[in-house]
């Protein structure tokens, strides 16, 4: 049987271009950019052209993209890099006040969360049952006090994307700076950071078909930061340390063959998307979360879909538990995953300690539904006869999983 990977969201298989140019990196052109010798100067081109290409996919400038190793340093350079400089007494006039949402990256609520412990102040904005925030509840919550806003774009669990220019505007009417968590969003939607505004944007390598290990930071200006690590010049010591230089050009290879493939694949998986949703909107025991499917006039777009991530599926199942559907379909050779985690669980059937993901209670999901949560993300090689294995082996496991429940009782 041929597996079918359907968690590109968690992440990506390395595409051969990248491989290859990586390979090319680590066998011959091995140089550390710093060096001022032939091999240096060689590497230090291919770091140029790298951040040439990332750059390119946003409409940044290059010295506006700081490579780092993943989203998770991105993000947390940034949140600490902006406490530091308040630390440092360098924000005159701004208060230790952040706004972000109640359905952020465990990157952005953890770090948020420490901050929080040591004396700021987090506003965590509520979410609709569609996972989008409401503009008018951030417009109460800051001010020109505020010292920054950090709202993620594409949400992981249900797909939703948030409307960064309305987002932007108005931390910019209240002189605030806004970063966004665009690691879910970045390679597979159009962005233009210049013309959405934004201070900062934190980038991942492996959700793009590029490696592990690496990711980026747009910054629109680099005096807004105090760098959180010390002892180099390199990234214009916004990131210092030797480059990870193979995983600098995968990830830009990855970046730069998108830039021509990034709107047919969302076209392909817009459709995939909607085949799947509406199969699975016909099932009684399933809640499909995230942005809704809209149902339209025939041949035109289903339009609320600009605001879910291409190829993003998420549901629950009633009072079923998201692991052990995982690992059912995993049986049938399905590599999905689900927003639901085991914290200490004795037995395989004792779901008391799955924790329902802190996204769908937020979007008001309750417990019995959320605990079941499953989710599913398609990516660029997948098939239309894939596709129609994946619903029907999901809605077997989900019905034969609530007869045995009901055989039980
Ligand atoms: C929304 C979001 N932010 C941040 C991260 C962390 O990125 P990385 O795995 O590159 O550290 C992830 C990873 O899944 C993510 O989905």
């Amino acid at each position: 049987m041929n597996k079918i990977y359907a968690d590109n969201s968690a992440t990506t298989k390395v595409r051969d271009e990248v491989v290859e140019a990586m390979l090319n990196v680590l066998k011959e052109d091995f140089g550390n950019p710093s060096s001022i010798h032939q091999f240096g100067r060689t590497a230090k081109s291919y770091l140029e052209e790298s951040r040439g290409n990332i750059a390119s996919l946003i409409n940044a400038k290059e010295e506006q993209i700081f490579f780092t190793s993943g989203g998770t340093e991105s993000i947390n350079t940034v949140i600490f890099g902006i406490s530091k400089m308040m630390d440092e007494g360098s924000f005159k006039n701004k208060d230790r006040h952040i706004i972000t949402t109640k359905i952020e990256h465990p990157a952005v609520k953890e770090s948020l969360e420490h901050l929080e412990k040591k004396g700021w102040k987090v506003a965590w904005l509520n979410v609709d049952k569609e996972g989008f925030i409401n503009f008018d509840e951030l417009k109460s919550k800051i001010s020109p006090r505020t010292t920054f806003v950090s709202i993620i774009h594409a949400n992981n669990e249900i797909g939703t994307i948030q409307n960064l220019k309305k987002i932007s505007e108005i931390c910019n009417e209240n002189n605030v700076l806004f970063h966004t968590d665009a690691v879910q969003s970045f390679g597979k939607i159009p962005i233009d950071v210049n013309n959405l505004n934004i201070d900062f944007m934190s980038m991942s390598g492996h959700k793009i078909y590029g490696p592990k290990g690496t990711g980026a930071i747009y910054i629109k200006s680099k005096d807004r930061l105090s760098p959180i690590l010390i002892g180099g010049g390199q990234e214009n010591k916004i990131r210092p340390g030797t480059e990870n230089m193979a995983g600098i050009v995968g990830f830009a290879t990855a970046a730069k063959l998108l830039k021509s493939e990034l709107l047919p694949n969302a076209q392909k998986l817009r459709k995939f998307q909607i085949e799947l949703m509406e199969r699975f909107s016909e099932l009684q025991h399933i809640m499909l979360t995230g942005p809704a499917l809209v149902k339209v006039k025939e041949n035109t777009p289903h339009e609320k879909f600009v605001h879910r991530t291409p190829g993003h599926v998420s549901l629950c199942c009633r009072n079923l538990e998201g692991e052990s559907l995982v690992l059912q379909a995993d049986l049938k050779g399905i590599a999905i995953s689900s927003g639901s985690a085991c914290s200490s669980r004795q037995s395989i059937n004792d779901t008391s300690t799955i924790r329902p993901s802190h996204v769908l209670l937020a979007c008001g999901i309750p417990e019995n539904f959320a605990r079941g949560s499953l989710r599913i993300t398609l990516g660029k090689d997948d098939s239309e006869d894939e596709i129609y294995y994946i619903s029907e082996t999901i809605k077997n496991i989900t019905e034969n999983a609530k007869k045995k429940i009901a055989a039980l009782k």
